[in-house]
């Protein structure tokens, strides 16, 4: 299927939701398994490994410097990533319409991409301390899909500005965003993970 990755499928037939869970830099495909096991108890995991080695820390894209990253790489990578859900689906038998993405930092970036790039690929999305990866020129419709955004009041990597820029692009492409203030850094803490599944059992 191209990358690295784990599958574990939906312990509960009733539960439709497959969690694509998408690591911070330096993570790996097993490093989210309990937050998705946390997020939706028994639902489908499809956690993917990032392709991209920095100083042997895998990423899901390249970046040129903190913050500054490599857009054509970036859109590659998030056609890449947006193919191996759909071919998973596939060869795995899950529903392609009911994935929903937890994303930590560069997984949170990714995602957003591929919601700005392929909005067909995702229903649902629980992005931890997003930035804006990317601008398209023209935005795509994401009416109804339900974003849950947890960001850090003082987060050194990402400002405060920076995450209410994301939440106007992501509303004015028709998304319905939920947005929490973390007191903390750029670290997750238990209380957004606690914030997120709350969420989640609102709109899933
Ligand atoms: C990124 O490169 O995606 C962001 O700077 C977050 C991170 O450090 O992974």
């Amino acid at each position: 299927l191209g990358f690295t990755h784990r599958f574990i499928p939906a312990a509960e037939p009733n539960i439709p939701y497959t969690l694509l869970l998408l690591h911070g830099t330096g993570g790996d495909e097993t490093d989210l398994l309990w937050l998705g096991e946390e997020l939706i108890p028994d639902a489908g995991i499809l956690s993917p490994r990032g392709q991209v080695l920095e100083n042997g820390m895998p990423r899901f894209f390249r970046r040129l410097a903190e913050g500054i990253f490599d857009l054509e790489d970036l859109k590659f990578r998030t056609h890449e990533l947006a193919n191996f859900v759909a071919t998973a689906a596939d060869s795995y038998g899950f529903e392609p319409d009911r994935v929903v993405a937890v994303g930590y930092s560069n997984g949170a970036n990714i995602a957003v991409s591929m919601l700005l790039l392929r909005p067909y690929t995702l229903s649902a999305a629980v992005l931890f301390r997003p930035m804006v990866p990317l601008e398209p020129s023209q935005l795509p419709s994401l009416t109804g899909i339900p974003i849950f955004i947890a960001a850090g009041r003082n987060d050194s990597i990402v400002s405060p500005e920076e995450t209410e820029r994301l939440v106007k692009i992501l509303q004015t492409a028709g998304a319905d965003v939920t947005l929490t203030w973390h007191p903390g850094g750029h670290a997750l803490s238990g209380e957004d993970v606690q914030a997120a599944k709350q969420w989640l059992l609102t709109v899933i």
